[in-house]
Parts: C-alpha cells; structure tokens; sequence
C-alpha cells in the first residue's frame, strides 16, 4: 500500500525506462496539432473524441488506434517535437535514462522517408534533457523479409541505434519468423529485445531466448505459467520490461490487484517498472509505479530494487551503470538515514 512517503520515494527515486514506444508518447493534443500543421485529417472531432476511443479490449484493439494516431506524422520536425515532448515528460519523473523503441515501418510503409524518422527522433534525443538511446522495433505482423529490408536500411544509421526489438501483433507471429533478421542483427553488434509473453504464451519467451538470442523480454508477465521457464530466467537474470497500465488496459489482467509484479519479484525475477505507450494507457512511469504500489503490497525495498533493476537491465557502459545505481544506493540510504 502507499502512504504518502512511499508515493514521493517513487516519484524521486532515480529510474531508468526500457520499454517505452515512442510513438506510444503521442497524446491526443499534439496528434491534433500535428493534424493541423500537416492538413491530415482526423476521424474524430475533438481531442476529447478521440481521447474517448481510448477503451481497449486486448493488444489489436490498441494497435488498431495506436497506428491511426502515428499517420499525423510526416516531417523530422515531427517526430522531434514527439520525442522531445516525452524526454521532457520523463525528466520530470525523475528517468535518467530511457531505452526508446521506434517502429520505422509504421512510417516507411506510409511513404516517409526512414532518415526522417530516426533523424528527428535522434536529434531530439541529443538535444533532450535526458540519456536516451533507440531501439529500432519490427513490426511482427509484416513478413520477415519485410524487417530484413528494413534493417539494410538502418544500415546508414547503424550509429543512432543500440539495439532492435520486435513489437506488434503478437499471438501468431511467433519469434521463430525472425530468427534470420535477428541473426543479422547480431552479427552487426546490436543488442537484441523482443515482445514475449505479453499475450502469447510462455513459449514464446523460450523461443525469444533460443531462437532470437534476446538479451532483455519486453512484458513476459507470462512466464509464471511455467515454472521451468521462471526458474532459467531467475537463473539468468533475464530482466523482464514489466508495464503496469499497459496489462489493465490491453486486459492482460483485469485489475491492477490481479497484476503480477509482486510475485515475478518474489520469484526472484529482475523485473522493471515501465510505461509502454504512456499517452494511451493513462500514464507515464511514476503513473506506473504509483498504480502498482497501491493495489499491490509493495514497499520501499520493493521500490529500490525496481528502480536498481532497471538500471543494472540497461545497455549501458558498466561505469554509467556503476554511477547511477550508485545514486540509487545513495537515495535510499539517505532516505533511510532521514
Ligand atoms: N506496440 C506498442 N505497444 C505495444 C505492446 N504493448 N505490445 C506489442 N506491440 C506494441
Ligand atoms: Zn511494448
């Protein structure tokens, strides 16, 4: 539960935010601002009525919305002002770091230029008040061959990138239709993610290891179906991208009590606290750290290792790592002292 003191811990810790789509950061006052400046046009009247439309049922009714939100994007400048106004956002609860995904195909298909896309959300990202690094996300309902190409394309831009993901539609698309792409990846240095375990089975957690090589599972809220598989993650430490809000509005669980935070750290797992599409799912990630404490019997020592697993889970150079959980430390021992 969380009194008052707990509630200000949480929003002042220093955190780190690993799963975080950018084009999930969207709110509905800059879709129609961007609508305007672009002369889109939208098939809601008002903010308010699209703001409405936010009622999900699972993950394709969301994505439905969430990639009709994405069409007012056209130009850089677009795409800074998105990823600025986020990195703002972030600042304010106290994020470090964040790890962003960007989904390049949600554009290209739509006949923007892939340099427009990384080039405004990169130079935001440098210009931003925060560390921020990019994942560049597959979409997993298009075809393989679709991502390859996508990533020869990225190739120009291999310096703006850490890492690639994959995201989208998740039952039927299992890991294995990438395995080739997420090969190559590998091959060029860059650090391997995935969607697994949100809606699809636990079997799809295994294969994301096996098969894609992943270093870090996007959701995998999953996993405790099988307890073979939550004992190889708590044995590899394999941290687990937990979203809070995303869960109770895709009704991965049907309320924030039902949420299985509590037991993925019981179990030992290197679980973190994050956002996913903050401007769709009611909150940003102090919004989800806040909802979990209150429906779940978490505590302080809950909160510091939530917030020091998410910096020992980011793909930083070990001495950034150091410093900031570090600070982490420092925080809650003052805290303590206090
Ligand atoms: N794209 C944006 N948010 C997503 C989620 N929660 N799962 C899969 N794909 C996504
Ligand atoms: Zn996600």
């Amino acid at each position: 539960m969380l009194n008052e003191q707990l509630r200000h811990m949480l929003q002042a810790m220093p955190k780190a935010e690993l799963h975080i789509h950018i084009e999930g950061s969207l709110e509905p006052e800059l879709i129609f601002e961007l609508a305007q400046r672009n002369g889109v046009s939208l098939p809601y009247a008002s903010v308010e009525a699209l703001r409405q439309a936010y009622a999900f049922t699972d993950l394709q009714s969301f994505l439905d919305i969430y990639y009709a939100g994405a069409s007012v994007l056209l130009t850089e400048q677009d795409f800074y002002d998105m990823t600025m106004a986020y990195l703002r956002r972030a600042a304010a609860d106290n994020v470090r770091h964040a790890e962003i995904f960007f989904d390049p195909q949600t554009h290209t298909t739509r006949g923007v230029p892939f340099r427009t896309v990384v080039d405004g959300i990169w130079r935001a990202c440098q210009d931003g008040p925060i560390s921020a690094t990019l994942i560049m996300c597959f979409l997993r309902h298009l075809s393989e061959e679709e991502a390859i190409a996508t990533l020869e394309e990225a190739l120009p831009f291999r310096d703006k990138i850490i890492g690639v993901g994959l995201d989208s539609s998740e039952v039927g698309h299992p890991p294995e239709k990438f395995a080739r792409v997420f090969e190559r990846a590998r091959n060029l240095g860059l650090h391997l993610v995935a969607h697994a375990g949100e809606e699809g089975p636990p079997a799809y957690i295994e294969s994301a290891l096996d098969v894609l090589n992943v270093e870090r599972i996007d959701h995998g809220v999953r996993c405790l179906e099988d307890a073979d598989l939550t004992a190889r993650l708590v044995r590899e430490q394999m941290a687990l991208t937990v979203c809070p809000l995303s869960n109770i509005k895709l009704r991965v669980f049907d309320v924030m009590g039902d949420s299985n935070l509590r037991r993925l750290l019981d179990a030992g797992l290197a679980a973190t606290v994050n956002s996913d599409d903050p401007a769709y799912f009611g909150g940003y990630v102090n919004d989800n750290y806040l909802a979990a404490f209150d429906a779940l019997p978490l505590d302080v020592n809950h909160a510091r290792q939530l917030a020091r697993n998410s910096f020992a889970a980011a793909f930083l150079e070990p001495e950034r790592k150091r410093a900031w959980l570090a600070e982490v430390d420092a925080f809650f021992d003052a805290a303590r002292a206090a």
